[in-house]
């Protein structure tokens, strides 16, 4: 859209920007990125929008530090920064929002899907300055759902049962997380088509390449096949196999899956790895 920047994707995987040890350099992309809209704007824009996790965009993990600096990005700039924790909050990542992990506190919150838990319910969350201003200006939330009581209800249920049930949603949700992207990471070291398994919690993402060094290339048409393969098999394991966003397998179970549950899954994945031609397996 006119008027709109984009800054760079913070992809550890791919992002040219390193140190010399090969270690991924945010800040330095991060301020380079800066660079490049404060040449290219006024300098005076509104906010920067971003997830914690880039959920549709791959799963990419934004790196530790990497919040924080963006909050200071903005303060310097006079802007607002907008959170947006459609797929990331109640307690999907091991925190119940998964700001919360670095500790910044965002000028704007926006939450969706997690909340309605299937209903179709969003909230727009702000401070009371920012709110009065926005009143004042007669600003616009406008929706089919605006003021459904149904999703509103469910809403505040879900809420009330992540609050009460932390141990049993948040916290689980955490050390699930850590089976999950154990389990993942072993199949890394078994098959070179995986690039890079990435993720907090139960989110996670596991990229599918041609060579996981040299061109880092995606493997769209790889990533089809054991994704159809999966599902042949009983587990659904959506794919993004579109060249913008490379092919990763994106894994977002429910927040009540068992340890059980998991390794089934987790074996099916195998099973669609060691099956499926081209997956490189490396013993
Ligand atoms: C990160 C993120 N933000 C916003 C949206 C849009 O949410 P809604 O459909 O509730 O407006 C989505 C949905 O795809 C999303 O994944």
């Amino acid at each position: 859209m006119p008027g709109m920047h984009m800054l760079p994707c913070p992809d550890a995987y791919r992002s040219p920007f390193r140190h010399p040890d090969g270690s991924y350099d945010w800040r330095a992309e991060l301020d380079y990125g800066w660079s490049l809209v404060d040449a290219a704007s006024c300098g005076a824009l509104c906010a920067v929008i971003l997830e914690p996790i880039l959920s549709s965009g791959g799963m990419i993990t934004l790196p530790a530090g990497y919040m924080r600096a963006m909050k200071a990005h903005c303060e310097q700039r006079g802007m607002l920064l907008v959170v947006d924790e459609a797929q990331t909050a109640m307690g999907r990542c091991g925190d119940l929002f998964a700001i919360e992990h670095e500790g910044v506190v965002p000028d704007v919150l926006t939450l969706s899907k997690t909340l309605g838990n299937g209903l179709p319910l969003s909230a727009v969350m702000t401070s009371d300055r920012i709110a009065a201003v926005a009143r004042e200006k007669g600003f616009m939330f406008y929706t089919t759902h605006a003021n459904d009581p149904l999703p509103a209800a469910v809403g505040l249920k879900v809420l009330q049962i992540v609050l009460r049930d932390e141990r049993a949603v948040v916290r689980r949700a955490a050390a699930a997380g850590k089976v999950l992207h154990e389990g993942l990471r072993r199949l890394m070291g078994r098959y070179a088509c995986i690039g890079d398994v990435r993720g907090r919690g139960l989110m996670a993402g596991v990229e599918i390449v041609q060579d996981r060094r040299v061109s880092k290339g995606p493997a769209i048409e790889l990533g089809r096949r054991l994704s159809a393969k999966m599902m042949e098999m009983g587990l659904s394991a959506t794919i993004s196999a579109r060249s913008y966003f490379s092919g990763c397998l994106r894994i977002a179970p429910p927040l009540v899956v068992t340890d059980k549950q998991l390794e089934e899954g987790l074996a099916i994945l195998e099973e669609a790895f060691r099956v499926t031609e081209g997956s490189l397996p490396l013993y």
